[in-house]
C-alpha cells in the first residue's frame, strides 16, 4: 500500500523484523507509562485495564468522571468490590478474560458509585501472552445521555398525541371546505378524494412541498366515516429508524433497557387514519415492517410475542416523485403498490395560476382576523407578480409571503412597495429583479392594463369580440393590445 508501514517488497524479511526491533526501541522511551497515562486521560471514552484476577490495574480520568471515583480508591482493588451492583455474568470484562474474546460494543445499564444509572457502549479486548489471559482492557462510551435524550423525544411525542386524541378527531383541523381553489386541477382532486373518503383503501399523496398534502388528507379523514376516531400524523423523516419503529409499534417492558409497556400509533389511531408524512424517507427495514401491517391487519410491539388486530387506514405523503423512489430504490416497489391503491398527484401552485386570487384573498383574511387589521386585498400589480412568480414553496409560501407583509400594511390594497417588507429568500430576489426592471408610471399602467385584457378575456371564454365589447374598446384595439402584450387568447378560452 505504500504507507511505509508494510515491509518494502526488497528487503530480507528477516532484515525487516531486525528493522522493526530498532524501531521499538526509542517508541518504548516515548510511549512510557506516564505518556499513556496522559493519553488515556484525554480521550472522551473511559478506559479501565483489569488483571486476571479481576483487580483494577489502570483507571482513567473520563472513567473516574463518568462513574464518579477517584482513580487512587479504585486501583488495586477487586473490579466487583468497586460495583457492587455488578454480576460477573453481567460483566463484559469478566466475560472477556473467562473467554479469552474480545466483545464489541455491548451495551451496558449499571449503577456508579452515587446510585446513578449509567448506560455506556463498551469494547473490551483481553491482553494476552503466550496464548495466556493476562488481563482486559475496556473501552466505555458514555450513553447516557443521549438514552434520555431519545426517551425524552419518545415521551413527549406521547403526551403529544395522547392530548390530540381526547376529542376523539382530535389532530385533524381541515375539511374539504378549507381548500379554497377553483382551478379544475383542484375541483377534480376534491371531487375524486369525496368519492374514496368511504373506503379504507390506502392512499399515497405525491406533491412538492407546501401543496397541501396534509391538508388532502385531513379532509380525506373528515369527510370519512372514521371521523370520530383518531387522526395521527407522523412524519417519518425527524426521528431515526430505531426511536420511529418503536413508535409506530409500541413496546413492551424489557424489549430493551427501559422500555415499558407501551402501545405503538397503529394501536393508538385504532379505528381511525393514520398519515406517514414524509415515507420517502423511512429505512427499507422498517418498509418492510409497514408492508406486513397493511397486509395482515396486525401489528406486534417490539419484544411482544403475539400480534394485535388493527383497523387503520393508512395516508403516506411523498415529496418525491415515486416513480425516482423506485428507481433508485428507496421505496420498496411491494410497500409502493400496497400504498398507492388510491394515488394522487397535486399540481404545484405555478401550474394553477387561476387559484392564486381566491388563495390571496383567504389568507388576506385569515391574518386580518388574526392581527385585527382591515386590508382589502393587493392592487392588480401585486396579483400579477404572484400569477407569474414559480412559488417554489407553494401555497405555503405564498401565505407566509401575505403574512410577513400583514405585519407591516394596516388597511387599503397591499401594493408593490409593501412587498419590500417580506425579507425571505427567491421570493426577495424575484421582487428586486422586479423592481429593477422600470416601475415609472406608465409601465404600471401597462401592466394593469395587460391584467384587465386578460381578466376580460378569461371571462368571455377567449372571445375576442366579447371580451372588446366589455372593456369598452373596439375589437381591432383588443388585438393590436394582445400582439403589444404577447397575450394568446387561446390559452385563456
Ligand atoms: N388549497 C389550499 N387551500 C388553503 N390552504 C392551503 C391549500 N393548500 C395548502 N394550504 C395551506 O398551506 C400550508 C401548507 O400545506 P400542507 O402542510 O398541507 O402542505 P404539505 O404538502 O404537507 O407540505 P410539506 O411537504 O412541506 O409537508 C398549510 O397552512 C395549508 O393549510
Ligand atoms: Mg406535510
Amino acid at each position: 500500500m505504500g504507507n511505509g508501514r508494510n515491509p518494502p517488497a526488497l528487503v530480507e524479511n528477516n532484515n525487516w523484523v531486525m528493522e522493526m526491533k530498532r524501531q521499538e526501541e526509542p517508541l518504548k522511551k516515548i510511549f512510557s507509562y506516564e505518556m499513556v497515562n496522559q493519553i488515556f486521560d484525554a480521550l472522551d471514552e473511559g478506559i479501565i485495564i483489569v488483571d486476571r484476577d479481576y483487580r483494577i490495574l489502570f483507571y482513567n480520568r473520563t472513567l473516574s468522571r463518568i462513574e464518579g471515583l477517584e482513580s487512587h480508591n479504585v486501583i488495586g482493588k477487586k473490579l466487583l468490590d468497586v460495583f457492587p451492583s455488578l454480576t460477573p455474568e453481567e460483566s463484559t470484562i469478566y466475560q472477556v478474560i473467562r473467554s479469552g474474546k474480545p466483545i464489541f460494543n455491548r451495551y451496558q445499564t449499571y449503577l456508579n458509585y452515587r446510585g446513578k444509572e449509567i448506560k455506556t457502549v463498551n469494547s473490551t479486548i483481553p491482553i494476552m501472552e503466550n496464548g495466556h489471559v493476562l488481563g482486559a482492557l475496556e473501552i466505555s462510551r458514555d450513553v447516557s445521555e443521549l438514552y434520555m435524550l431519545s426517551q425524552k423525544v419518545l415521551e413527549l411525542q406521547q403526551k403529544l398525541l395522547g392530548k390530540k386524541c381526547r376529542p376523539a378527531h382530535a389532530g385533524c383541523r381541515y375539511t374539504f371546505d378549507s381548500i379554497i381553489g377553483r382551478s379544475q386541477k383542484i375541483r377534480e382532486l376534491v371531487k375524486l378524494m369525496k368519492k374514496v373518503a368511504g373506503t379504507t383503501s390506502s392512499v399515497l399523496i405525491y406533491g412538492e412541498t407546501g401543496t397541501g398534502k396534509e391538508l388532502f388528507a385531513q379532509s380525506l379523514h373528515s369527510e370519512s366515516p372514521r371521523k370520530n376516531h383518531p387522526f395521527i400524523a407522523q412524519n417519518c423523516a425527524a426521528l431515526p429508524e430505531t426511536l420511529l419503529e418503536s413508535l409506530l409499534f409500541g413496546t413492551t417492558k424489557g424489549s430493551f433497557t427501559g422500555a415499558e409497556d407501551k402501545p405503538g400509533l397503529f394501536e393508538q389511531a385504532d379505528g381511525g387514519t393514520l398519515l406517514l408524512d414524509e415515507i420517502n424517507c423511512m429505512g427499507l427495514s422498517l418498509q418492510s415492517k409497514l408492508l406486513r401491517v397493511l397486509q395482515e391487519g396486525v401489528v406486534r410491539r417490539i419484544g411482544a410475542s403475539y400480534d394485535i388486530p388493527v383497523d387503520v387506514r393508512i395516508i403516506a405523503t411523498t415529496n418525491e416523485r415515486p416513480e425516482e423512489l423506485l428507481k433508485s430504490g428507496r421505496l420498496r416497489k411491494d410497500l409502493f403498490y400496497r400504498l398507492s391503491v388510491i394515488y394522487v398527484e397535486i399540481p404545484p401552485l405555478r401550474e394553477r395560476p387561476e387559484d392564486i386570487e381566491d388563495l390571496v384573498g383567504h389568507f388576506i383574511e385569515k391574518y386580518n382576523r388574526k392581527f385585527k387589521k382591515d386590508v382589502k386585498g393587493v392592487d392588480q400589480q401585486v396579483l400579477s407578480l404572484f400569477k407569474e412568480y414559480p412559488w417554489p414553496g407553494n401555497v405555503r409560501e405564498l401565505e407566509h409571503v401575505i403574512e410577513g407583509v400583514m405585519n407591516y400594511v394596516d388597511e387599503g390594497y397591499i401594493s408593490f412597495s409593501d412587498l419590500k417588507y417580506v425579507n425571505f429568500g427567491s421570493f426577495r430576489n424575484y421582487v428586486e429583479h422586479r423592481s429593477e426592471r422600470p416601475s415609472g408610471v406608465k409601465s404600471r399602467l401597462d401592466e394593469y392594463e395587460k391584467d384587465l385584457i386578460i381578466n376580460a378575456l378569461r371571462k368571455s371564454g377567449g372571445n375576442v369580440s366579447k371580451a372588446a365589447k366589455s372593456l369598452g374598446i373596439k375589437r381591432q384595439a383588443l388585438q393590436y393590445r394582445l400582439r403589444k402584450y404577447g397575450i394568446d387568447r387561446k390559452l385563456l378560452s
